[in-house]
């Protein structure tokens, strides 16, 4: 069997449908081997559940005998008050000290230099066995894993990537962690059963289908420390008490630590932010931008067909390609804005006969002040004032109660305008 896994290595990428029929045999074998060795293991669990009984039943008799023996103690003391504690000497009737078997069973960590590690050794091959049985139905024969359980080989390099594969070989820092992972907590739902020899041949068949060691290693506890894990020197000890803490002022400031503060962005493309008409000093920075929005907005709104620049546009020759574009874009304003025919007022005015007319003036809606006195001033949409709009609403008419962040591109700008042009009428 070992020497399928020679053969197999390179077929898990993908190689051949041969090896793959070659495969089976092998794996009809397996099971019948499973099969023996689950009875087996099932015989060791109900004997250790035997034993572990026997001794619950020791231990539970020894304790009561100490209970006893401590109350008929507490008995000729005296009482004592209760709400202090205990005086030297005397001693609560809970618990009892640990036994050194408990200590041990509780004391099973293995440290990075090798501290705990009991004598033992095992090698790749023997690894290979014990793993086929009780761990490759979860990891794979490999280490790959099956379905959705935890890879264990490979993903070498892939730590940088969006993508990072985490296994023992790709990440893990220390052989230690492999150890005592496995002793402690494997294989899953029988954690502990491992004999100690049993762990070591697993760690050295773990390293070896992570391509760490050769086949014919022996791990053991003479050789443990001397394996190199490849991401090692991926991991540093803590070292921001030094690297860091210097970089911040010794007394860092905790309070009113800016002169003045102020908004510089609202959440308009959320539309979190409440509308307040009655604030005019909306984000100053966008206001900016907004000037200059609107003078590059000129030459490309100027540029819409034939249409006359200036004024009223109601002309049947606008671009049908560009009225389609503009209407994609007017997706955005109609959950607020409806247009054509039975066009009503929403959120927003309806905008039949848009284009040419004052601004502010729809008679059944309420405007915001800022709106409506545009258009007691005699101001109308025209194109240039439409795309100034609409690039950014707010930089262009503070407080307005029009709550859409603006247009970032003079394409939909144009687009949408020659679709209003044309649907609006
Ligand atoms: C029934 C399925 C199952 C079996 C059998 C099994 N494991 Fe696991 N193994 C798991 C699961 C689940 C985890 C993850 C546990 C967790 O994260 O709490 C895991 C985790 C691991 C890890 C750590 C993986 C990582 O990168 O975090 C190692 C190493 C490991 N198992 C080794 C073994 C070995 C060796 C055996 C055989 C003795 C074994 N497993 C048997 C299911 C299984
Ligand atoms: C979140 C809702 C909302 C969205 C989205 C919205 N608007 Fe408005 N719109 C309004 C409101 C409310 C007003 C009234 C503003 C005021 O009174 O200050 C308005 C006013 C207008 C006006 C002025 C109408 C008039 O009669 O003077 C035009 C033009 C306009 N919107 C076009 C658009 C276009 C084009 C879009 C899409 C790019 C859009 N709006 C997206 C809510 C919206």
């Amino acid at each position: 069997m070992s020497k399928f896994l020679n053969i197999f290595a390179p077929a898990i990428g993908g190689a051949g449908l041969i090896l793959g029929a070659a495969y089976a045999i092998p794996t009809k074998n397996f099971r019948a081997e499973e099969a023996a060795l689950a009875m087996e293991q099932a015989a060791a669990a109900e004997a250790r559940a035997a034993a572990a009984e026997a001794r619950i039943a020791e231990e539970a008799a020894r304790a009561a005998e100490e209970v006893a023996a401590l109350q008929a103690a507490a008995a000729t003391a005296g009482p004592s008050d209760s709400g202090d504690p205990a005086p030297a000497g005397v001693t609560y009737t809970l618990g009892r000290t640990a036994l050194p078997e408990e200590v041990a069973a509780w004391d099973i960590d293995i440290r990075p230099d090798g501290q705990g590690l009991p004598v033992g050794s095992g090698d790749v091959w023997t690894g290979e066995e014990i793993w086929i049985a009780k761990c490759a139905a979860c990891h794979g024969d490999f280490g790959e894993a099956v379905g959705r359980w935890p890879v264990i080989a490979g993903g070498e390099g892939s730590l940088a990537t969006d993508d990072p594969v985490k296994t023992v070989g790709s990440y893990w820092p220390y052989l230690s962690t492999v150890w005592d992972y496995v002793h402690r907590a494997m294989p899953f739902g029988e954690a502990q059963s491992l004999t100690d020899d049993e762990v070591y041949a697993l760690v050295a068949y773990i390293l070896y289908s992570n391509y760490v060691v050769e086949d014919d290693f022996t791990l053991s506890s003479e050789n443990f420390t001397e394996v190199v894990m490849p991401n090692e020197g991926g991991f540093f000890m803590d070292d921001r008490a030094e690297a860091e803490i210097p970089l911040f002022s010794e007394e860092p400031c905790m309070e009113n630590c800016k002169d003045s503060v102020e908004i510089t962005a609202r959440a308009v493309i959320l539309d979190v932010t409440p509308d307040d008409p009655t604030d005019d000093t909306p984000a100053s920075a966008p206001a900016e931008e907004t000037a200059e929005a609107v003078d590059e907005a000129d030459p490309a709104t100027a540029e819409t067909d034939e249409a006359p620049a200036e004024e009223v546009v109601t002309d049947a020759s606008i671009d049908p390609a560009l009225v389609a574009e503009g209407e994609g874009v007017f997706r955005r304003c109609s959950t607020c804005h409806q247009i054509g025919e039975g066009a009503v007022n929403r959120t927003g005015p309806h905008l039949n006969g848009i284009m040419g007319r004052s601004i502010g003036v729809m008679e059944d809606f309420r405007y915001s002040n800022v709106m409506a006195d545009a258009g007691t001033e005699g101001r109308v949409w025209t194109e240039d004032e439409m795309a100034a709009f609409l690039a950014d609403p707010r930089g262009y008419m503070r407080g307005t109660k029009m709550a859409f962040a603006g247009l970032r591109s003079e394409e939909e700008v144009t687009a949408l305008i020659a679709y209003l042009t044309a649907e609006g009428g």
